[in-house]
């Protein structure tokens, strides 16, 4: 096992949406180098069997092993539900961050009492996503929704889509109208939606939780408890390398590292 501060750190997800994660883990530790790994060939995770899940992650998880990685952040939701438990029972000295829906600080700030849960098919009718939002949530009401047809758009480019805001709508007006003032996005794919979900929400009480942020800091910690943090002395002139595979080819590879640079210019701007 690699336990070198210059290793990379490994970032997994089905696609594209673990852009959203590497974003915020490359504004919270700049010195670090990264290797992006999507399973772009086997995108959408949402509507699969956990044991296929758990298959192609680990196939992930192998990959970026060979590349010496220092710590993993499973950067997808669905991902984590199905497979974290079973990826840390097979590789003990390896540390793996996961993600599951940010239920505690939407229920820890909502006013209504009322909080929405926007994730994939998987996530939201798991076992795991249950004990979260009995844990987190109890006396808030949590309405998950099933984002389907969302991941898709995504790797798709199809943002902008009218399809795309037709199915928005869909899921997020009812969530409006039940009283939700808070919207978990509970799929890495979905920030990359969040100006199209804004425009949706324009004007009424609903703030999003992108838990991208939350999960940087964790990292960050992780990586300092462990002596593992990058973190050279005085001016350093060498720029992080920044790395990209995609099991759909070279040609997915770069398209992930276009739009990852596309979604980082976008966040600098705000
Ligand atoms: N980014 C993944 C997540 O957070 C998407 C899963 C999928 O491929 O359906 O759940």
């Amino acid at each position: 096992m690699h336990s070198d501060p210059r290793s990379p750190i490994g970032i997994i997800d089905s696609g594209m949406g673990g852009i959203s994660i590497r974003t915020a883990l490359v504004r919270a530790m700049p010195h670090e180098e990264t290797i992006y790994w999507a399973d772009t060939a086997h995108c959408p995770y949402g509507g699969k069997a956990r044991k296929e899940i758990v298959q192609l992650v680990r196939a992930g998880v192998e990959t970026l092993l060979t590349e010496g990685v220092k710590i993993i952040v499973v950067a997808c939701n669905t991902a984590t539900t199905a497979a974290i438990a079973t990826l840390r029972e097979e590789w003990p000295e390896m540390p793996f961050v996961g993600l599951e829906p940010a239920v505690k600080p939407a229920a820890e700030t909502t006013r209504s009492g009322i909080i929405g849960v926007l994730g994939t098919e998987f996530t939201v009718r798991s076992e795991m996503f249950r004990t979260t939002a009995r844990r987190y949530a109890s006396g808030v009401r949590v309405i998950p929704v099933a984002g389907n047809g969302l991941v898709e758009a995504v790797e798709q480019g199809l943002e902008e889509a009218p399809e795309t805001e037709r199915l928005l709508r869909g899921y997020i007006e009812p969530l409006l109208a039940a009283g939700a003032d808070r919207l978990v996005l509970a799929c890495t794919h979905f920030p990359l939606l969040a100006p199209q979900i804004e425009r949706i929400i324009d004007g009424r009480d609903m703030r999003l939780i992108d838990p991208a942020e939350a999960i940087a800091r964790h990292t960050r910690e992780i990586l300092a408890a462990s002596g593992l943090l990058y973190e050279p002395n005085g001016v350093t002139t060498e720029a992080p390398i920044h790395h990209f595979i995609s099991t759909g080819g070279a040609e997915a590879a770069e398209r992930l590292r276009l739009r990852a640079e596309q979604y980082a210019a976008r966040l600098r701007k705000r």
